[in-house]
């Protein structure tokens, strides 16, 4: 089963709650949460008090990307706000061990988001720690970008690796990601699709929900 995560970024942030409600009407698992500090990433977007008030005004499991330099300083408040999954980029942390095992103390699921240019090998050490990754298919900091091809390829190298080592941590995509290639990421083995325009952008954004769940699920396969 492949589960949507709609991207707040893309979102009318004076409507949130009413644009959150339409996609988990349509059918979304979560909600996923854009968090740029201005300096990791060249943009500046939502903070602890966004996820707070979101916890407050929806069921969905809050998945936090956390695009900011010393990641470690700030899962503590994310996770107190209410984020179930959080995710933190290997190029902005040192002591990447730490700082997992630390989202994962705080009671939350540990993520570790990967820049394109970032080869799948630096995670080496980390795969058995981690509940999920994070491929990012567009170089962060801005939504409505357009998917960098390789990155499907990326999917395939890495769900291949889970296979080989006996792993069960999920696959996040993110970026670029609309009805035009949903289908060809989710068969290269992701497992969470994050898309932001390809979704609020959409007139409807529950019925483009529905149509990405449709897509990457086809008929008859399990829900796992
Ligand atoms: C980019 C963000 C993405 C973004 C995706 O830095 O991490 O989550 O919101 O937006 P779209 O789907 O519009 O590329
Ligand atoms: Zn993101």
């Amino acid at each position: 089963m492949t589960r949507i995560a709609p991207s707040i970024l893309a979102a009318d942030f004076a409507r949130l709650g009413e644009q959150v409600a339409a996609v988990e009407r349509g059918g979304a698992e979560m909600l996923h949460i854009d968090v740029m500090d201005g300096r990791f990433v060249p943009n500046i977007s939502i903070g602890v008090p966004v996820v707070e008030s979101l916890r407050a005004a929806t069921d969905l499991t809050l998945d936090c990307h956390l695009m900011i330099v010393e990641p470690g300083r700030y899962v503590e408040a994310f996770a107190k706000a209410g984020a179930r999954m959080i995710s933190v980029h290997q190029e902005a942390c040192p002591h990447l061990d730490r700082d997992i095992r630390r989202i994962r103390d705080l009671g939350a699921q540990a993520g570790v988001a990967l820049n394109p240019a970032t080869p799948l090998h630096v995670l080496d050490e980390v795969l058995p720690l981690v509940d999920f990754v994070l491929i990012m298919s567009v170089n962060p900091g801005f939504g409505g970008q357009k998917l960098i091809p390789a990155a499907v390829e990326k999917v395939g190298a890495l769900a291949g690796v889970r296979a080989e080592r006996r792993l069960d941590f999920r696959i996040e995509v993110d970026g670029g990601v609309d009805l035009s290639n949903a289908a060809a990421i989710a068969a290269a083995g992701c497992d969470i699709l994050v898309s932001g325009s390809g979704l609020f952008g959409a007139a409807d954004p529950a019925e483009a929900v529905r149509s990405m769940i449709r897509f990457t699920n086809p008929p008859g396969a399990a829900r796992a």
